[in-house]
Formats: C-alpha cells, structure tokens, sequence
C-alpha cells in the first residue's frame, strides 16, 4: 500500500509543487491533506506556467486522479475559478479526476472579513496571513460550527447554513468595528459555486484506502511548511492546519501502515513570508541578491501574495528538525542554481541562543526570536547549473554544499533542482 507524503522542510514555498509534480509521474494519486488557497504551488512545464493554489500539481498529469482531503478548507468560489483558469490553459479538471472530500470545510468570504479583522486587531503583533480565511475557518471547525463542503449538496440546506454563519460573523465583526460582509451578495456566490463542484464531491477517504488496497501509488502534497505547522511550527506565527507528516493521516484518512516514504523538501537557502523569527534571515546585498528583482517568476516574491520573502543561509537546524519530526526517508533540494555566484556560502549549524548552544530550535515562545545562527562558511562556485543533469557535472563546491547538507541534516539527498523546469533536476543518487 505505497502512499508518499511529501513535506515542506522549512516556512513554505520550498518548490512542493515542482517536487509533487516530479513525483507525479510515479503515482496514479496526488492528495492535498491541509491548508487551502494560501497555499501557492508553481510549476513550469513544457514553457507554460501554472500557479496552483487548491488543486494539487498532480493535474498536470493526464491519468493522474486529484484528491482535495477532509483536512483542508475550500474556497468554492476560488476554486471554481481555479478550475476554470486550468481548462483555459487545456488541462482538463473534471469531477473524474478530481474529488472533493465531503468532509473539507468550506471558506466564505465571512472568513476572509475576520481574517482581516483579527489581523488590524494584532496591530504591530499580526502574523501576516494570507488574508484568505485559513485561520477564521479552522477556528470554526474545531469549534464545531463550520459548514462542510459535504452540505453544499442540499443547495436549501446549505444557504440556511451559510445565512446562519453569517450572522453570526457580521455580529462578530460589528463587535470589532468592522464592516459587516453583504450576505445576499456572498450566499448567491457561494450557491452558484456549490452547484458546480456538487459532481466533484466524494467521501475520499473511502476513496484513497479502496486505491491503495488495489495497490495503487498515491502521493499525499503537502502545503505549507514544517514550521508553520501548528503544533510544530514557531506558535504563534504559524498557518491554522498541520502540514507535516501527520497531518497527511488525518487530513486524508488514512492509516499510518500506507506510508512507504516521507520526502522533504528543502529550499538550498531559506524565505519566510510573513511575520516572526527566521534565525538565518538577512538584510542587505546577500538577501538581495538571493531574493532576485522580481523579473523571473522564481525570483522570491509570494505565488499567492505577492509579497517579497526574506532571505537568509540555508539554516540546517532548522531542517534537520523537520527531518526527525516527519520522518524524512529522503530530501529534495530545490534552486542550487541561485546560490551560483557567491564567494562563499554559509550554513547554520547551531543556535545561540541566552549564552547556550543549541542544536534543535528552542520550543519557548519567544526563544527561537533570540537565537543567533552559529555558521559555518564553504567555499562557493560559479557558471550556469540550469543545464547539469548529473551530480558529476556540477562543479565540486556545490557537491561539497550538498553533501554536507546531507550530513547535517542526517537524510539522504535524492534529487537537487536547478531551476524550474520539470527536466531542470539533478538526481543525487539515493534511493528512498
Ligand atoms: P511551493 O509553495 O513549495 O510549491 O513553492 P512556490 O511555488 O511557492 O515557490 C517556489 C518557486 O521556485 C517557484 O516559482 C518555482 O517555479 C521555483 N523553483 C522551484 N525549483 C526551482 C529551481 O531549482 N530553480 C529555480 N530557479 N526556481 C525553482
Ligand atoms: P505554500 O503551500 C509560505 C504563512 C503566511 C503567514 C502564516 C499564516 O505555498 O508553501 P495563513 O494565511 O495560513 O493563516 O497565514 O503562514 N503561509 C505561507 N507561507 N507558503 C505558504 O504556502 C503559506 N501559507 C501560509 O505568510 O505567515
Ligand atoms: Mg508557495
């Protein structure tokens, strides 16, 4: 029963969607298992760029089935947008090869409204969300009054419970002197968007455990990353669901016997995007450098926001946290490309952090905003890696680079990507 869960290793944006589109081609199943469309996932194949926030990069693969799981929360509108903009380009995204769990939770534009609110409320403390309801939704869930994207199949069913949940979000946001969200307006969108995805909904963990029992090879993609995780990330400046490895359990219903492998992915240097601590983060000519102008597509600006990433070294403590945390059978290494140039690289190793050495980020709330990286410098390399196809093309610094990143992070290195292109990657060797 060969499931593959495929994490992000740092604070997201590492090059999942690209790896889960790698991986694609080996499976006959590509799962999302948590978040929602403050996730952006890039991929750029054949000259055609697609930017998926919803849908998992399996798509793109004709055959492929896609899987939207029980633990992440719909936007129906943006995803009928979505699929609409993915059929625009020619790829076809019927109900035959996407399903929708019945069990998801739905987003409406209520959530969006108290996502903003709470925000404005946090003043100089605000996480810097994506704005796209993710916390407001969650929250609802686990208070167990969300609207699951199963009852968008009773349309008067579902717009009794959509006028419930408006107002009680309007009197939520009149409490915090926001404005209230037009809920004709909102409940006539999301009606509309519910008949067109009512062919798409499936009981999917019915689904999943019946493909695998047949042997089929399924991919759990991963969003958002280890340290935005909420129980394991950098509380309070995380996303709202659980990205890493057991998430992929929860969030699709199935059992941890299925699972074959755990493939992290790593960025060679590491971006945050939003607010709170990044040990390795820079300012100046390093950063700016690592950042890009914003011309290429890859340059480090948000998929879904659009706002700049901070930029620092490739931070080892970090990753090899995720790496013992998920499980990591192996680690894909994405952009090598980008760190051609530099005199020398560096890499943390450790935290400092009140006078102590660390060597796993500190669990204290406020700890880890303390730490100072402790690095260690490498010699650097320079020239073009977009056409190196083998590790022993690459030149001998850069191997260095990778190979001790594998030591420190104590996982084996499958592949190493030099630029975005599906064929732009390195195979490192091991086999996980
Ligand atoms: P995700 O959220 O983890 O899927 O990552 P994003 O798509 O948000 O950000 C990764 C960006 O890096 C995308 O623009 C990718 O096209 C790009 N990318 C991925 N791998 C490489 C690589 O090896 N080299 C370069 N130059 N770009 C890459
Ligand atoms: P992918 O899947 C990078 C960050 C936000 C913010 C925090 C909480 O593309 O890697 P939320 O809207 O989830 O409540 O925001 O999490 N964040 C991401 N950062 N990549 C993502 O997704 C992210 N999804 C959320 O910037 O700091
Ligand atoms: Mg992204």
């Amino acid at each position: 029963m060969p499931a593959t869960i495929l994490v992000g290793a740092q604070w997201g944006d590492e090059g999942k969607g690209r790896v889960a589109d790698w991986l694609a081609a080996q499976s006959d199943v590509v799962a999302r298992y948590a978040g929602g469309d403050n996730a952006g996932h890039t991929v750029f194949v054949n000259d055609q760029l697609y930017k998926l926030h919803l849908v998992p990069s399996g798509i793109l693969h004709p055959g492929v089935v896609c899987v939207l799981g029980n633990g992440m929360v719909i936007n129906p509108v943006n995803l009928v947008r979505e699929i609409d903009e993915l059929s625009a380009l020619g790829v076809e995204v019927g109900p035959e090869r996407l399903l929708l769990s019945t069990r998801a939770h739905i987003i409406t534009p209520v959530h969006i409204a108290l996502d903003a609110a709470a925000e404005a409320a946090r003043g100089a403390g605000a996480i810097g969300t994506t704005l796209r309801g993710i916390g407001p939704a969650y929250l609802d869930k686990t208070a167990r009054q969300g609207i699951r994207a199963g009852e968008m199949a009773d349309s008067d069913g579902f717009s009794a419970a959509l006028a419930a949940a408006f107002e009680r979000a309007n009197i939520a946001l009149a409490a915090q002197g926001a404005a209230p969200v037009d809920t004709a307006a909102s409940i006539s969108a999301c009606l509309a968007a519910a008949e067109r995805l009512r062919p798409y909904l499936c009981d999917t963990s019915e689904y999943l455990n019946r493909q695998l029992k047949a042997g089929a090879r399924v991919l759990c993609e991963g969003a958002q990353g280890t340290f935005l995780d909420i129980d394991h990330g950098d509380y309070p400046y995380v996303t709202s669901s659980s990205p890493t490895a057991g998430g992929a359990l929860t969030g699709l219903g199935i059992g941890p016997l299925a699972v074959e492998r755990v493939i992290g992915v790593a960025k060679c240097y590491s971006t945050r995007v939003g607010a709170g601590p990044m040990p390795t983060e820079l300012d100046g000519p390093v950063a700016d450098r690592l950042r890009g102008t914003g011309e290429n597509f890859w340059d480090e600006y948000g998929t879904t926001t659009g706002r700049p990433r901070r930029c620092g070294w490739f931070d080892a403590v970090a990753v090899r946290y995720a790496a013992r945390l998920n499980g990591f059978t192996g680690l894909f290494l994405t952009k090598l490309d980008i760190l051609s140039g530099f005199d020398s690289v560096k890499i943390a190793t450790a935290y400092e952090v009140d006078g102590h050495l660390l060597e796993t980020p500190p669990a204290a709330r406020g700890e880890l905003a303390r730490a100072r990286p402790v690095y260690e410098t490498l010699p650097g390399w320079s020239g073009d890696l977009s056409h190196t196809r083998g590790v022993d093309e690459l030149p001998e610094e850069a191997r260095a680079y990778i190979e001790r990143i594998a030591e420190l992070v104590e996982t084996p290195i499958m592949a190493v990507s030099v630029g975005p292109a599906r064929d732009q990657l390195v195979s490192a060797g091991a086999t996980v």
